[in-house]
């Protein structure tokens, strides 16, 4: 099995933190998004453990939220001691409304809109995360209105190549995210915010992409960043107090990927920087992180029930499924690979060759292509594994098919989290 939390029964079923999901699918209808609360819990465990051990107990781990986001991920998140970042108003006050500590609230997004500013900023959040100059003179201005004085950190691009799939990479200099280090425009990104009297600069923030799983693009950002700030304290005698590396530790969804060790990466980062702080005679900042793939995707699985297996004779197979594109867009999107498992067959060998299709009028909606899977027929509910992050916070509702219900479980336990859209719900905003 992909992750520990993934067994086979006596019966044949799969089972999700120990619960037969063919129960669930039975209980709860399919489509059916799963939560592990144990893994979710675990994962957030070791990430704050791991932060604490080699960064110290002011560091901040940080959750990024749009990797998986809803009212009892946010609870857990909170009771697990972790920050989290928002990029949205509607991620901001998700947080809110079960009590998330506003100052343990970032706020990013490379084109926040004026009225996400202001609510940030009379939400008392922790800090914005500014992308560029016109938001930092906008939150400045907004920030004098109410008489206050805003925490900041500033978005840099510290021009990295973290090669992973292009679409998700985010640190590279012509990246629409943040101010790039490499022409200079970061220099005066600084000079610009240390005139801002309504703006405490507190540091810097980097984020050079998802889903890496090798240790340099983050030591080497990790260094581009502290030889920044060594710049900065050379030339403008201001020293960063905080420095975020943002998130991106790969996470395993198939065989072949490799199992990262947090532990690992995170001591090397620790190595490099201290190396760094060392030799350029640098204050020892507080670092963040925000992890997001890391702590919700193998605490996720998706299932489903097949409907029609299509024999194309001499071409291909297709196992057809309830649901597709408007609950996990990424195979459509980034031709990203997944494990499915017979969840009523599990004991099955693995000895077909097929492609998991879904169920919207578009031939690019599909789970996977020729995949190695165990033998299907209608009516079998499959698992797909490892869907924690980025499915359910990227569903949508093309082809007008509802959005499905979100269950947790915990060590046989199972609880409603998300009920199930309805049509009703479709049509909540049509006038
Ligand atoms: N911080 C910032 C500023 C980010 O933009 C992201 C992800 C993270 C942290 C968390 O990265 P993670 O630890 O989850 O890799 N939809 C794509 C992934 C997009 C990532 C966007 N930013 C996917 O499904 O693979």
């Amino acid at each position: 099995m992909i992750h520990s939390n993934i067994s086979v029964l006596e019966n044949g079923h799969i089972a999700f933190s120990n619960t037969d999901v063919v129960e669930l699918a039975n209980k709860f209808g399919t489509p059916l998004y799963l939560l592990d609360e144990k893994r979710f819990r675990e994962n957030c465990k070791t990430y704050r453990n791991t932060v604490e051990k080699y960064f110290g107990s002011e560091s901040i781990p940080l959750y990024a939220s749009k990797a998986l986001c809803c009212k009892e991920i946010y609870r857990i998140v909170s009771q697990e001691g972790l920050g989290t970042d928002v990029v949205s108003g509607g991620e901001l006050y998700t947080a809110l409304s079960v009590g998330f500590p506003s100052e343990k609230i970032y706020f990013h997004g490379n084109n926040k809109t004026e009225e996400e500013i202001i609510y940030g900023l009379n939400s008392n959040i922790g800090a914005f995360v500014v992308d560029n100059f016109e938001e930092l003179a906008f939150i400045n201005e907004q920030a004098g209105k109410l008489n206050k004085v805003q925490n900041i950190l500033l978005r840099l691009s510290p021009g990295i190549d973290p090669h992973t799939h292009r679409a998700v990479v985010t640190g590279n200099v012509d990246s629409k995210f943040g101010v790039a280090i490499e022409t200079g425009q970061a220099f005066k990104f600084v000079e610009k915010a240390l005139e801002c009297k309504n703006v405490n600069l507190e540091g810097i923030h980097c984020h050079i992409g998802s889903q890496i799983f090798d240790k340099y693009p983050f030591t080497d950002a990790a260094s581009i960043m502290l030889d920044f700030a060594s710049d900065i304290k050379n030339k403008l005698g201001f020293a960063f107090r905080k420095i975020n590396l943002g998130g991106g530790i790969g996470v395993r969804y198939v065989e072949n990927d490799p199992q990262m060790d947090i532990d690992s990466i995170m001591g090397e980062i620790k190595n490099e920087l201290d190396k760094l702080v060392l030799e350029r005679d640098l204050e020892q900042p507080i670092f963040l992180f925000e992890m997001g793939r890391f702590i919700c995707a193998d605490a996720g699985m998706t299932l489903y029930t097949v409907g029609s297996v299509k024999e194309i004779e001499g071409y291909k197979k297709y196992v057809c499924i309830d649901g597709g594109m408007p609950d996990n867009p990424r195979y459509a999107l980034y031709g990203s690979k997944y494990t499915a498992y017979n969840a009523t067959h599990g004991d099955r060998e693995f000895d077909i060759v097929a492609s998991i299709a879904g169920r919207c009028c578009e031939s690019g909606d599909l789970i996977g292509e020729d995949m190695n899977l165990q033998r299907f027929d209608r009516g079998d509910i499959m698992a797909v594994a490892v869907t924690g992050a980025y499915n359910y916070s990227m569903s949508s509702n093309y082809n007008r098919i509802p959005k499905p219900a979100m269950v947790s479980v915990n060590n046989g336990e199972a609880k409603l989290i998300i009920k199930r859209q309805s049509y009703e719900d479709i049509l909540a905003n049509e006038i």
